[in-house]
């Protein structure tokens, strides 16, 4: 699209304003602190931490691990359907304030069913949520399933069996969680059987792990889209079949910079992502542990990588055509994106 130059001080409003999806948040990672105490009380629930403020100050991370170790502490207090459907409702109000109209969220049943929650407690607490976020905020929402890739591939299959009551309300797989040392290879038979099932297939890859895991995970898992990704960078001919075969990379800076993946954000990929003419997008991936939400993430990664308004269209244009929404409503959200950016002409 060709866009009128934007004055450097009203792109922040018009990243803000643009309507835009979210494809990579874990919704467990939307905990905020308070709502962590809040839920403890409710739930009788005894914390490692005497206060918000001693919770946040442990959120000072030198590496994935060292943030899932709290992030899986911090999902504990989930206990009753309630519990999840007021975590999914919390995001969802941010969400729409950020002016996201779709989003696919991610969850991880091993975390709670490993607790004693029962696989519906878990599902329907998100779909109830996921319905009235259409209803009420206009945003359409649905639910991915991540097996936790520190786990065995049987468990991943005895989750996937519990699982299928509520096939209806998820629509697709993910991998998540530890990501060196558990390489793609590991699921390539769940995810078989997934695809088999009608699922759509993703996969964090790429995130700490080496460029290979993102071909692994293209080759043996059938992933459509890839989380994270940004190790891409690293392997010419690997960013040349990204973008050829325009699979799409869920990005989170702000993620990226609290686990040591860079070391500044001026030092962030996402530029050469996108100059490689690689789908990118940008997202929050557990926004309550990274200071900040989609925008945010937007507008920083923008000051610090000095992007512009062009490719404010592009991320938000490759955000729907990333999405797994059905086509004919994938075409009314860009039409609303571009109408967004046509208004900025006049
Ligand atoms: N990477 C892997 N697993 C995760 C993440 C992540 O960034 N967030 C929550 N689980
Ligand atoms: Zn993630």
């Amino acid at each position: 699209m060709n866009l009128p130059p934007i004055d450097l001080r009203s792109l922040p409003q018009v990243l803000r304003a643009m309507p835009k999806a979210e494809l990579h948040i874990h919704i467990e990672g939307s905990l905020e602190p308070e709502m962590i105490f809040a839920l403890a009380r409710r739930n009788k629930v005894n914390l490692p931490y005497s206060s918000v403020e001693a919770l946040r100050q442990a959120y000072a991370f030198t590496d994935l691990q060292s943030f899932l170790d709290i992030y899986y502490a911090g999902a504990s207090v989930l206990l009753k359907e309630q519990d999840f459907y007021d975590m999914a409702w919390a995001y969802f109000e941010k969400a729409a304030r950020d002016s996201v109209i779709h989003a696919e969220l991610f969850f991880d049943p091993q975390t709670h069913t490993s607790r004693g929650v029962e696989m519906g407690t878990v599902i329907q607490g998100l779909a109830r949520a996921c319905r009235d976020a259409r209803s009420q905020l206009g945003l359409s929402a649905s639910l991915i399933l991540c097996f936790l890739r520190h786990l065995s591939e049987d468990e991943a299959f005895a989750t996937l069996e519990q699982a299928l009551p509520w096939r209806e309300h998820f629509i697709g797989v993910g991998l998540d969680s530890s990501e060196v040392g558990h390489p793609p290879e590991k699921f390539a038979r769940i995810f078989k059987r997934c695809g088999d099932l009608g699922l759509r297939r993703v996969a964090h890859a790429g995130e700490e792990g080496p460029p290979a895991y993102i071909h692994a995970a293209l080759d043996l898992l059938g992933a459509e889209r890839i989380d994270h990704g940004v190790q891409a960078t690293r392997d010419r001919a690997l960013m040349q079949r990204l973008a050829d075969r325009r699979v799409p990379l869920t990005v989170c800076p702000l993620s990226n910079i609290k686990l040591c993946v860079y070391p500044h954000l001026e030092q962030h990929s996402l530029g050469q992502l996108l100059d490689a003419g690689i789908v990118a997008t940008i997202n929050s991936d557990d926004p309550a542990y990274f200071g900040g939400y989609i925008n945010d993430n937007f507008v920083q990664t923008f000051g610090a990588l000095k992007l512009q308004a062009s490719q404010a269209y592009t991320l938000a244009r490759n955000s729907f055509e990333a999405s797994f929404i059905e086509t004919s409503v994938r075409s009314n959200l860009i039409a609303r994106l571009d109408q967004f950016f046509e208004e900025l002409r006049n």
